[in-house]
């Protein structure tokens, strides 16, 4: 029998989280539609990969469902910076759309961080617009940052305590470790942890590690987290990982499950949250858009 099979973590799958949070969002949906409103949330895919072109439609697919409208627009893998703006100021300026996401990846001669910098932040259903991070800072209202607020829904969801606890973070990155760490320190029941963050600058970032409460991998380093990273008992929360082609590599090397009180499976754990968040994003863009 492997280690894997030996296990006595309990796991946290992210499925039922995002289940529990897109119940709560066609609820939001429904209600706005009473009043007269109808949710939007465009989408826009710039060239032909066929893996982006596959999740715009399950996004897709999934607003349709949950009630949003979804205009979509499709650039070709020539298209210029110039047409990618335009199509986000269109989107912009079209009082009926809500939210926006731009599919990432774009193609290698485009900007996307200058693509999303002219997107309205009040429509950024990604959270990751300058303006949005600002307001996460401050603790304004805005839309969150996927990855993050999905995690917090997680540890939310399964009922583990984050207020007052130490959660160590392995990474820094804008889209993940830094945004979570501004998160889960803010003064709320869901949060309000100690909050540490390593990174390559930190050499014995074990020593940190070795003493979480919650740990969350957010490197992008293949099995960089080893059972002997992990305290014993405590959680443990996957979110980085790197793509081989199609074969994900998770930053927590699965053995972990081993020493773990509650870790978070090596696939479906965090990705699920994540999609959950982007469309209660654009819910409460809705809900601010016509008060
Ligand atoms: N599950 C999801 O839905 C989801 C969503 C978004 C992102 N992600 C994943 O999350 C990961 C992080 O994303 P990101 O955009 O924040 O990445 P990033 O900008 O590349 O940041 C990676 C961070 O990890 C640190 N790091 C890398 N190697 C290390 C090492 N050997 N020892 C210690 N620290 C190390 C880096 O330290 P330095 O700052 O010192 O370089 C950096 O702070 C990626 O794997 C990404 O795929 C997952």
């Amino acid at each position: 029998m492997s280690d894997v099979n030996e296990n006595t973590a309990r796991l946290l799958p992210g499925a039922p989280v995002a289940a529990a949070v897109l119940a709560e969002v066609g609820e939001r949906v429904a209600k706005l539609r009473e009043q007269g409103v109808v949710p939007s949330l465009a989408t826009i895919l710039v060239g032909d990969d066929d893996a982006s072109a596959g999740y715009i439609r399950i996004k897709q697919k999934q607003a349709g469902e949950l009630g949003f409208a979804s205009p979509h627009r499709h650039l070709p893998a020539d298209a210029t910076q110039a047409d990618l703006q335009r199509v986000i100021e269109e989107f912009n300026a079209d009082r009926q759309v809500h939210g926006v996401l731009i599919q990432y990846p774009i193609p290698g001669h485009l900007d996307y961080d200058a693509a999303l910098q002219t997107l309205d932040p009040d429509k950024d259903v990604d959270g990751m617009h300058p303006l949005n991070m600002g307001r996460l800072a401050l603790g304004l209202p805005g839309p969150l940052p996927c990855t993050p607020a999905g995690i917090e829904a997680l540890l939310a969801h399964y009922d583990i305590p984050v207020a007052g606890r130490e959660v160590v973070i392995l990474g820094r990155g804008a889209t993940l470790g830094r945004p979570l760490a501004m998160l889960l320190a803010q003064k709320r029941p869901t949060a309000n942890a100690a909050v540490t963050v390593v990174h390559t600058g930190v050499a014995d970032w074990p020593r940190y590690t070795l003493r979480a409460d919650i740990l969350v991998a957010a490197a992008g380093v293949p099995g960089i987290i080893q059972p002997e990273h992990v305290r014993p008992g405590s959680v443990v929360i996957g979110a980085g990982v790197r793509y081989a082609g199609r074969r994900l590599l998770p930053d927590v090397d699965e053995s972990c499950a081993a020493v773990a009180g509650a870790i978070t499976p090596r696939v479906g754990g965090v990705g699920p949250t994540t999609v959950a968040m982007l469309f209660r994003n654009a819910v409460a863009a809705a809900e601010r858009a016509s008060v």
